[in-house]
């Protein structure tokens, strides 16, 4: 037994060689995972979502531009104004939002946050005198209460309106009309009556 078990021949330096191959793939492999995980914590640290329930208030409180309402979470509303009106369109600006009505939202986040979207994030609200709160928030699959994909419509925007679909800008029309549009716009329970502000 002891013979069988104690050989001192070549084998020792080949074993060697091979846990030496492979605790190098190991350490590949742990520094990539390292890698990704830090590329990860990094990409979640510096772009938090901007937006919780506290975002949203009275739509018409916020600037008109022909029928929709802008803001910036930002601060950075003159940005979002100078493509809103603008004729040939762009890219808006990080921390746009942009609303039709009181309980549809969105939202544009930063750069890179996701591609497919063009980093809009969409929000389905829940809106009364007490607020808003968010009923569903993301990219591809937020549904509104009609049941229709946010972004299957508005993808079909031409890419120089960046998704807003307004009208004539490749969006199949909304069944709505626009006096229905603007009824369900005054009709925000947020906005405070003028006496009670
Ligand atoms: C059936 C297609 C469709 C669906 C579903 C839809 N939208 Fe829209 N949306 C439109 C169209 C078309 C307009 C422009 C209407 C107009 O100005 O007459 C619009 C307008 C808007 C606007 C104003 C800016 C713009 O693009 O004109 C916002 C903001 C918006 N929608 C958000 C949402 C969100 C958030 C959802 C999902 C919760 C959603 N929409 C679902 C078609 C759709």
């Amino acid at each position: 037994m002891i013979d069988s078990s104690f050989k001192p021949s070549v084998k020792p330096p080949v074993k060697a060689h091979f846990s030496r191959l492979r605790f190098g793939a190991a350490l590949g492999v742990a520094v990539l995972t390292l890698g990704l995980g830090a590329t990860q914590l990094k990409a979640a640290t510096e772009q938090p979502l901007l937006a919780d329930e506290t975002s949203f208030d009275c739509l018409t409180a916020m600037t008109a531009v022909r029928g929709l309402f802008v803001d910036n979470l930002l601060g950075n509303l003159d940005a979002t104004l100078a493509v809103a009106n603008s004729a040939e369109g762009g890219q808006y600006p990080t921390g746009t939002v942009l609303q039709l009505v009181p309980t549809e939202v969105m939202v544009k986040q930063a750069p890179g946050t996701s591609p497919v979207t063009n980093d809009w994030e969409f929000f389905e609200l829940a809106v009364s005198e007490a607020g808003s709160s968010i009923v569903s928030r993301g990219f591809t699959d937020v549904i509104n209460r009609f049941g229709g994909n946010c972004f299957g419509c508005h993808v079909k925007a031409e890419p120089k309106w960046d998704f807003v679909c307004e009208t004539g800008h490749g969006c199949e029309p909304l069944a709505f009309t626009r006096e229905m549009i603007e009824n369900a716009q005054n009709g925000d329970p947020r906005c405070k009556a003028p006496e009670e502000v």
